[in-house]
């Protein structure tokens, strides 16, 4: 592996204990105003302190993000479609110029296994591959689902492990039953986990608390930070869990400690 994507890879994924805390709030490409991205800058400004890496689109960046941050930019250069159609209809919709111009340490889109778009997706990934091994710039490959595809290890193996072959050098993808499996047949390509809809605070920090323990390489979490009544806390427990082993409990007292934004009733 060239200089330029080792050094760009350890901005994100730490090199000393491989794991990474990356905060999600790239949702807007295909939601529209999700909730609690509205004024994404007022949600996540206070949170990227916390943050290892951000995967954010080109857009959001230029608005809301200052460009004084010294947090690594995992770029999310796919989209095209929306909540109302197909949503494996993506395309690439950034240039690699503009991803160098942002000094972007990464670069993401979806890969739909199973979806109508299937191949259209994969061949997105292949031309990222190709563009960010030309210019040393890795690139996350999200394992997207589709609507009546069951998340277990068989399907989200058979999604990620397609990811790796392609040539990914990170895979995002959903925690499963069995999901040291899921790990195993990425090989040496850190597997990093979503946290999906917004569920209960506990629930979102015992499965961090899992996968970590089942070989993730920490996550990639969005609604359950932005979305919790107490978005600082959810991202220092969340934190502590990846690089510190916390336990549940540990974790839940991090969480439930009141933070600047927090609307938990003392
Ligand atoms: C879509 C995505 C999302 O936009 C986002 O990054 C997911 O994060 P979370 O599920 O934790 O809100 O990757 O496939």
């Amino acid at each position: 592996m060239d200089w330029g994507m080792k050094n760009r890879l350890s901005r994100i994924i730490n090199p000393r204990s491989g794991r990474c805390v990356m905060l999600a709030v790239d949702h807007g490409y295909f939601q529209g105003p999700t909730t609690g991205l509205e004024n994404l800058g007022k949600t996540v400004n206070p949170l990227l302190l916390y943050a290892d890496a951000l995967m954010i689109t080109r857009g959001a960046l230029r608005n809301w993000i200052p460009p004084t941050t010294d947090k690594p930019i995992v770029l999310r250069v796919s989209g095209g479609q929306s909540i109302l159609k197909e949503l494996s209809n993506e395309i690439i919709t950034t240039s690699i110029e503009d991803a160098i111009r942002i000094n972007a340490s990464a670069i993401t889109c979806s890969v739909y296994v199973g979806g109508e778009y299937e191949k259209q997706t994969i061949d997105n990934l292949s031309r990222l591959v190709n563009e960010g091994e030309a210019y040393g710039i890795p690139v996350l490959a999200v394992t997207a689902v589709g609507k009546e595809l069951v998340r277990d290890a068989r399907y989200l193996g058979l999604a990620c492990r397609i990811c790796v072959e392609v040539g990914a050098h990170m895979v995002k993808t959903y925690y499963c039953k069995d999901f040291p499996e899921v790990v195993e047949a990425c090989g040496n390509i850190p597997v990093v986990i979503a946290g999906g809809k917004k569920i209960e605070e506990k629930a979102a920090l015992e499965m961090a608390v899992n996968a970590t323990k089942d070989g993730a390489a920490g996550v990639d979490m969005g609604r359950n930070i932005f979305q919790s009544d107490n978005p600082v806390g959810m991202i220092k427990a969340v934190k502590a869990i990846v690089h510190e082993n916390a336990t549940l409990s540990e974790a839940l007292d991090i969480y439930r400690t009141p933070h600047e934004g927090s609307r938990i009733l003392q």
